[in-house]
This record gives C-alpha cells, structure tokens and sequence, in this order.
C-alpha cells in the first residue's frame, strides 16, 4: 500500500473505531471521491456547493466544480516529445548520497540515493516518480550539485560536475536551475518581485543597470505575470502566481536544464493545469530539458516522455511514459499505479472494498 493509501486508511479507521466527525480539506478531488460522504467546494471564501459524494461528481450544479473535475489532468501527454536522440545533456554514473541520522541512540546512515545512474537526452522531460521519502528530493539535488555527492560522476554536457569546487560551479549554476514545490519558502518575502527577478540576472552578468527593466518585463511576460505587479512582494500573490515568479527566477539565466521538484503539488487543479501549462509552453519556447519530480502519477503522464521509479534510493524501473503505463513491471510500480486516486465515488469505494 502506498503511504498516501496508508495514511487514508489510518483517518478512516479512527473515524470509525472512535465514531468521530472528521472535516477532510484538500483540493484533491479524487482522495476527496474516495473518503467523503458530504463534500463542500469553495472558491474565494464562498460555499459554491454542497451534497453528497455523488450529487458533487455525477450531478454537479457549480461551473466552478465543474472547471475543477475538468481540470484533473487525464491520459497520455498530449504535445509532441522534443527529444533529440543521441545528444546526450546528462548522464549520472554510480552516484550515491548518503546522510547520518543522528535522531536515535546510534548513527545511522540514510542511503537517499544508492549507486543511480541516469541519462537525460537534450529536450527530454524525464519523470521521477516514487513515494514520500523514497529519495527524489536528494536525487535532483545531487544532480546539481546543491547536496554533496559521496561518490559517483555527474557528466552535464562533457563536464564532471561532481569534480568541481564551489566556486567552479558559480559558471554551471547559470545552465541549470531548480523549481521547488513550495515557492513561499524559495522566494525571499523581503524581496519584490523587480528584485527577486533582476537578482540571477545581473549576477550572472546577463543584464546591466541600464538594460535591467527591460530584462525583467520580459521574463514577466514570459511567465503571464503583469508588469503592474513588479513592486510587489511574495506575500501579495496567490499560490499560482508565486510559482509564476518562482518559474520565472528559475528560466531568468535561460538555463539548459531545469529540475522541477513538485511544483505543481501545492496547487488547486485549475491553477495546476494553467502552471503546467506554462511549464510546456516554456519547455518548447527555449529549448529546456526537464528533471520533473512528483508523486502525482497522472500529472507525470501528462508531461513526461520518459519515467523513472525510485524506491528507497535506488530506480527500480523506467520507460517511456505511456509503455510503463501499458506494462508496469515490478510490482512497486503496479501498486504505485492502481493507487492514483480516481475522481468518481463508485470506482474509488469499490477499490477501497477489495
Ligand atoms: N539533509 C538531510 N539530512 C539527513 N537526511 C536527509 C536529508 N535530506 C533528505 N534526507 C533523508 O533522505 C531520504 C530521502 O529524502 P527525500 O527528501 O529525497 O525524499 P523524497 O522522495 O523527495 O520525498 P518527498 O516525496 O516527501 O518529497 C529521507 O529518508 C530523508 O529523511
Ligand atoms: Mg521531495
């Protein structure tokens, strides 16, 4: 069972063992399909309807809740793979990350990535798929060398980045960038958006005093950001729209490679499809080649061209996207697959029944 399933079944269990009421909020619809009787859908502070589990999915009154259920990402990728095939940007050898847990009596070594090795074509969007914990996270950060690797070679267009110093790095920072599931901690909430956008710009030395503004209005309008937002802060923002400057920061030194770490887990369905969307969008426009992190299956088939699942440490299988789909072969990742939540009450009880 998948921890997500785990924790589910757990609420469950304690509601009926205690006979308690319990309010589940989320903007997952298809845990929501599976868990409550009576739903509740808000948008900007108003009850837009309520009903049973089955008035809100098979007779939905709301346009709102209706953009929702349709906003569920659905089905195979729908854009054309822009994969150049033998142009090789990235192939990891043997690398391994591992940290000291201080936590219990004795020392323990967390083996978060364990002897991976991978390669990432130019133009590729690769999925990386696998539960809380799994080492995802640890992985992309090695990759770019934003956590120490013990061993192993990170070859990024020729170079062993593994080898490099700090400093050494500062060049190959401006090639590959990260997006992170939670822009509210990687924004600076002391910092405008003018000042957040323009920082990566004039440190790598891509834009001047004199040519500044200009730089910065442009990748506003990259990321459908208005410019009459600029002075604003962080906080001034909904959840989209911080992705929106999260994006932008990150696609700012027009990077090669970009690791996106869940950036699309913190979102409501609707602002979800409009941010993958733009990440598509700006996938194609310049060229990027895409490391996409999440435990969201169907937003991963949605994207990605090729999958990879890692179960504590190590990439236990991969494939193109839509072959892993059609003939998982581990079991892992047949459990990982049925357990994607599915937006209708009937095939979400009669699975929990099984
Ligand atoms: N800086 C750190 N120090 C110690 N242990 C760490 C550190 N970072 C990660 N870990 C451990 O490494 C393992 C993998 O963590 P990681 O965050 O990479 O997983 P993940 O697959 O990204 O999980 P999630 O889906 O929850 O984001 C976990 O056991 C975690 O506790
Ligand atoms: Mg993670």
């Amino acid at each position: 069972m998948t921890i997500q399933a785990q924790i589910l079944e757990l609420i469950k269990q304690l509601q009926r063992s205690r006979d308690v009421a319990v309010i589940f909020i989320s903007h997952d619809l298809g845990v929501v399909a599976g868990i409550a009787d009576k739903i509740m859908v808000m948008c900007n502070g108003v009850a837009m309807e309520s009903g049973t589990a089955e008035d809100i999915f098979y007779r939905t009154q709301s346009d709102y809740t209706r953009r929702l259920l349709d906003a569920i990402p659905q089905g195979a990728k729908k854009t054309d793979s822009r994969i150049q095939p033998d142009v090789r940007l990235i192939q990891a050898s043997h690398i391994c990350t591992w940290f000291n847990d201080y936590s219990g009596h004795k020392v323990r070594t967390v083996k978060a990535v364990d002897d991976i090795s991978l390669d990432i074509q130019r133009g590729e969007i690769l999925g990386l798929v696998g539960e809380s914990g799994s080492g995802k996270s640890t992985l992309g950060r090695s990759l770019l060398q934003l956590v120490p690797t013990k061993t192993g070679t990170i070859n990024f267009d020729g170079t062993d980045l593994a080898s490099l110093s700090s400093r050494q790095l500062v060049p190959w920072r401006r090639r590959m960038q990260m997006i992170f599931q939670d822009p509210y901690a990687s924004l600076n909430p002391r910092m405008t958006v003018y000042q957040t956008l323009a920082e990566p710009l004039l440190f790598h030395g891509i834009a001047n005093r004199s040519n500044i503004d200009a730089h910065v209005q442009q990748l506003m309008d990259d990321v459908g950001l208005a410019r009459a937002f600029i002075r604003k802060y962080p906080h001034e923002f909904s959840g989209g729209q911080r992705q929106r400057i999260a994006i932008g920061r990150a696609i700012a030194t027009k990077p090669e490679f970009i690791i996106a770490d869940e950036p699309v887990s913190a979102l409501d369905v609707t602002i979800q499809a409009q941010i993958l969307e733009l990440i598509i969008d700006l996938v194609e426009r310049h060229n990027l080649t895409m490391l996409f992190i999440s435990h969201d299956l169907s937003v991963v088939r949605s994207i990605a061209d090729r999958v990879m699942v890692m179960y504590h440490g190590a990439i236990i299988e991969q494939g193109a996207t839509e072959s892993l789909w059609r003939a998982p072969q581990q079991d892992y990742t047949k459990n990982l697959l049925g357990a994607i939540p599915i937006a209708d009450p009937k095939s979400e009880r009669s699975r929990a029944e099984l």
